[in-house]
């Protein structure tokens, strides 16, 4: 079967070494097309030769799904996967510790953000502005709102509102009016129709893409509710793992990665009360150590090879 599309890891031997730290669960909470899960089941092989452990996949879009089966095909009795939001972890955790993963520690949670290659080079989902179809952005193709709901639905407010918040575009407002006058003569229904909009209200041509893929960027957030998701999914995800079980999320945006840092600040903070306060232990002791201070980039080798880990950012952070 062709590999559709799913282009290599980012961040490959850096994520496996700092989630990996003994045998139990992994969970890959966006599995896309394996890459990552594969270099997990490898190295527990390599690394903890006759121990147990089980891979858990998690992907919203079932075509991910498939993919990822047929990829981790050897490791069969060891993976098992759910089709669902990763907002969910907690309760995929919770059946995997009811059922086959009984007795084994939960050692790791990676969230690889975003959309998968695959996703933005099928024309049909609607995530790119160099390729027209239908105006869609859903990861999970079943999901209730699209990006056409939103750029046809929204009133201009709201639309700006996104544009600003989600994309950090400071054309936002006069975006959102180019976008409510065209759709009064016409809906706008394809990625080749806003592009258009998009491009006619930038005054500057030459800065037009950067605007595109900020608005592009600011609709995916709102379609999928990003970092809504991503916000339960750490807390859920952080209460699910053992001790000592690490947490790996690599972002691709700042605004990703702010929640991620703010997140992951807020466990490894003591809390020793008022200032002045005479005591020698913490009210609160910190819940999580930072395995890394600052966020892993990747190098200009991985740059050149996949461009895609341009903008990734990998933090760790490991339950005490
Ligand atoms: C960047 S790709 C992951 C690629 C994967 N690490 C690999 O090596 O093949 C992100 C995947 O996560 C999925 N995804 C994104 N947000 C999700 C969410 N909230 N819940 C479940 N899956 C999600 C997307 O459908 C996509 O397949």
């Amino acid at each position: 079967m062709e590999d559709y599309g799913y282009h290599a890891p980012v961040l490959p031997d850096e994520t496996v070494s700092l989630l990996v730290t003994g045998p139990g669960i992994y969970i890959d909470g966006t599995l896309g097309g394996g890459g990552h899960s594969l270099l997990i089941l490898e190295y527990l092989k390599t690394h903890f030769e006759g121990e147990r452990s089980l891979l858990v996949g998690i992907d919203q879009d079932s075509h991910a799904l498939d993919a990822a089966e047929k990829k981790l095909s050897a490791y069969r009795e060891r993976t098992t996967f759910f089709r669902g939001n990763f907002s969910t972890v907690g309760d995929v955790s919770r059946t995997v510790l009811g059922g086959e993963g009984k007795a084994l520690p939960v050692m790791g949670i990676l969230l690889d953000l975003g959309v998968s290659s695959y996703q933005i080079d099928t024309p049909e989902r609607g995530f790119s502005y160099l390729r027209n179809g239908p105006l869609d952005m859903r990861m999970d193709p079943d999901g209730p709102v699209s990006a056409a709901d939103i750029v046809n639905g929204y009133e201009e407010r709201a639309l700006a509102r996104v544009f600003r918040r989600y994309g950090e575009e400071p054309l936002g407002g006069r975006i959102a009016k180019a976008l409510v006058a065209a759709r009064d003569r016409e809906p706008i229904t394809t990625t080749g129709e806003l592009a258009a909009v998009v491009k006619g209200a930038c005054p500057r041509k030459d800065l037009a893409i950067k605007t595109l893929s900020r608005v592009y960027q600011a609709l995916r957030i709102e379609v999928n509710d990003e970092l809504g998701v991503l916000e339960r999914a750490l807390e859920d995800g952080f209460a699910s793992l053992s001790p000592g079980g690490r947490m790996a999320v690599i972002s691709y945006h700042s605004l990703e990665d702010r929640i991620v840092k703010k997140f992951f600040a807020s466990l490894a903070a003591e809390d020793w009360g008022p200032k002045g306060l005479a005591i020698r232990e913490p009210l609160a002791p910190a819940k999580a150590l930072l395995v890394t201070k600052k966020p892993v980039l990747a190098s200009p080798e991985e740059i050149e090879r996949n461009p895609r880990s341009r903008s990734a950012r990998l933090r760790v952070a490991q339950k005490l």
